[in-house]
């Protein structure tokens, strides 16, 4: 039988909480956070919290007011707890429970908060549009949401596993194809019921002087480039990704091959004119709120 969501999800990530932390994460989420701006007495929701990374931070701007983060992975969850005595907030909750099933988690019954953030996870479910509708109750009159998904072009041979994913029916944990351009988050989170939703790009591996001003790209037609690969680049490519824990299925006898031959064709078809497969640094990054 398929694996749901939230098994995958649990498979993923229980092993990366150790060492999660040493990647762009911290400085992505403390980006959010600023873009978000929690203010003194508010509550807060985080969303598929992980290791704590925008649960902590948005508990210093809150002070009094209380941060509740929910995500489904034993390992990621043991890691935000080890903060904890680091940071030692009194206003920190974490709930292990999907995130795709919230009204199932008591310690939300009755309640709506003043922000939801949801860092990194949106792309990781099938129908985002669906899951967005069931956060959107747990916010009160007024309140904002924040949440980001990658650029089509951002780690382009992930979205391209993807594709072969589909076109091999064995799907990837991931569902980055639902978001080919900025206006699919605006869409979608219109249709949760937010209004006044801006939607920007950014650069999500940062800068170096860590600004968050200068990681907001002007317009989504000057995205930063990250990496230039050549078409010849496919096969090195292929073989480095289904290396990894999440595309090795990609990689079993039966279909290795084939895999091979749709990644080499969807490569060459993201190749723009002068031969070169880009990598975008970027993310669109939305904030609606509820009315
Ligand atoms: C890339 S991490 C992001 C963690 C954190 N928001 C951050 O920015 O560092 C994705 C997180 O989504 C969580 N997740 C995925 N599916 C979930 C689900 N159905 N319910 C709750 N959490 C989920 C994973 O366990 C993981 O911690």
């Amino acid at each position: 039988m398929a694996s749901t969501q939230a098994e995958d999800a649990q498979r993923l990530y229980d092993c990366r909480g150790a060492k999660y932390d040493d990647s762009f994460h911290p400085r992505f989420a403390r980006h959010m956070v600023e873009l978000i701006q929690p203010q003194a007495g508010e509550h807060v929701l985080d969303l598929a919290c992980g290791t704590g990374l925008v649960s902590y931070r948005a508990s210093t701007a809150v002070g009094s007011g209380s941060v509740t983060g929910v995500d489904i992975s034993r390992g990621m969850l043991a890691e935000a707890e080890t903060k904890r005595s680091m940071h030692r907030p009194p206003n920190v909750t974490f709930h292990r429970h999907s995130i795709t099933e919230l009204d199932s988690l008591a310690a939300l019954r009755g309640r709506q908060f003043d922000v939801i953030t949801c860092c990194s996870a949106l792309v990781l479910f099938p129908y985002p549009g669906d899951v967005l509708k069931q956060w959107v109750p747990y916010l009160k009159s007024g309140g904002r949401l924040i949440v980001d998904v990658t650029h089509p072009q951002n780690l382009t041979a992930g979205i391209i596993c993807e594709k072969v994913g589909n076109i091999l029916s064995r799907p990837v944990p991931w569902s980055r194809l639902n978001f080919t351009k900025p206006e699919d988050l605006q869409t979608i989170m219109e249709a949760a019921g937010l209004q006044r939703v801006k939607v920007i790009l950014m650069s999500q591996l940062g800068e170096a002087n860590g600004r968050l001003e200068d990681c907001i790209r002007p317009s989504f037609s000057q995205p930063k480039i990250h990496q230039e690969h050549e078409i010849a680049d496919a096969d090195s490519i292929f073989e480095k990704m289904v290396a990894t824990e999440p595309l090795k299925h990609l990689a079993s006898p039966d279909i290795r091959e084939k895999a091979r031959g749709v990644f080499q064709d969807e490569w060459r078809k993201a190749a723009n004119e002068a031969g070169k497969v880009l990598e975008i640094d970027g993310v669109f990054m939305g904030i609606g709120y509820k009315k």
